[in-house]
């Protein structure tokens, strides 16, 4: 499967942070809100990935991620001329894809806990596959509606009168059908290739599964100055209490096998000495009692 990261848009919520690195490059307590979506999708097992962001933003990206080789991954990186809404992604990437099944992540979402994406990856064939998270405002995001049975029965994109209190988060499994999907797709009322209709084609389809991510696990949006905050507290706090980062690639890659244990130590050679640093060569310490 491969995956495609998008971190595009103008992040003028965020301004004036966002005037000269865009709102994915932001500092997530201590690493940029990118490697957070790009360590998830590592361990998911996904290892060729396509940034997408917008001219302006591409060259930063390329500087902090180069082509992907440290992390055990390779990165191909597109262009998001004109923002025309997320499920553009796919028309951009549509030669990245080939004919693969692809997972796209939406750069400034954050997941913490549990192992639920690594198994939907590893389990999935067809359709499409995408998640639902209790919060207190859907009226903010997609939102789908259960059943008794608790099988989806709609989704509406930020509606005024929210039938659920289930959000669907920014991680979308797709089967090669994501393609022709993307091409045939109207833009909304609003102008945008939403990400809504694309799931809203596998539900007529009957194609659609919706998982619900449980208690305990987070997932964290980093879009408003206040977010933003929230959500560096909450990975200091994780990380103070346990020893162990949230959202770090060489750790997540080397995990999954994606870098042999030589390698991550000739990683470690090329990052100044620091905190991260630090942590890194006492992963390599643990595996090497291990
Ligand atoms: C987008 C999607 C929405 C989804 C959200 C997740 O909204 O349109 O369906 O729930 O991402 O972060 P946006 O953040 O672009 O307003």
């Amino acid at each position: 499967m491969k995956g495609i990261i998008l971190a595009g848009g103008a992040g003028s919520r965020l301004y004036p942070l966002t005037m000269v690195a865009s709102k994915q490059l932001q500092p997530v307590y201590d690493k940029p809100m990118v490697y957070y979506p790009f360590t998830t999708l590592l361990e998911g097992g996904i290892r060729e990935i396509c940034l997408i962001s917008t001219p302006q933003d591409l060259p930063r990206f390329r500087q902090l991620l180069g082509d992907g080789s440290r992390f055990g991954a390779t990165i191909d990186y597109r262009e998001q001329a004109s923002p025309a809404g997320i499920a553009q992604a796919f028309r951009i990437a549509d030669t990245f894809i080939g004919t693969d099944a692809v997972s796209l992540i939406l750069g400034d979402n954050i997941f913490w806990g549990g192992d639920t994406f690594q198994r939907a990856f590893a389990e999935f064939t067809t359709g499409a596959t995408v998640f639902g998270y209790h919060v207190l405002d859907p009226e903010r995001y997609g939102v789908v509606e259960f059943d008794a049975a608790g099988k989806a029965v709609s989704i509406e994109e930020k509606p005024k009168q929210p039938r659920s209190n289930y959000a669907v988060p920014g991680l979308y499994i797709y089967d090669n059908e994501i393609v022709q999907i993307a091409r045939d797709l109207k833009p909304s009322a609003r102008g945008e290739l939403e990400i809504t209709d694309v799931n809203l084609e596998y539900l007529r389809r009957g194609t659609l599964r919706v998982f619900r991510l449980g208690r305990g696990f987070a997932w964290l949006d980093a879009g408003t100055s206040s977010s933003l905050h929230e959500a560096s507290a909450y990975v200091q706090t994780v990380e103070k209490r346990q020893g162990i980062k949230v959202g770090c690639p060489e750790e997540a890659a080397f995990r999954r096998g994606f870098l042999t244990l030589g390698q991550l130590e000739q990683v470690i050679t090329t990052i100044p000495n620091c905190e991260y640093r630090a942590y890194l060569e006492g992963v390599v310490a643990e595996a090497r009692v291990n």
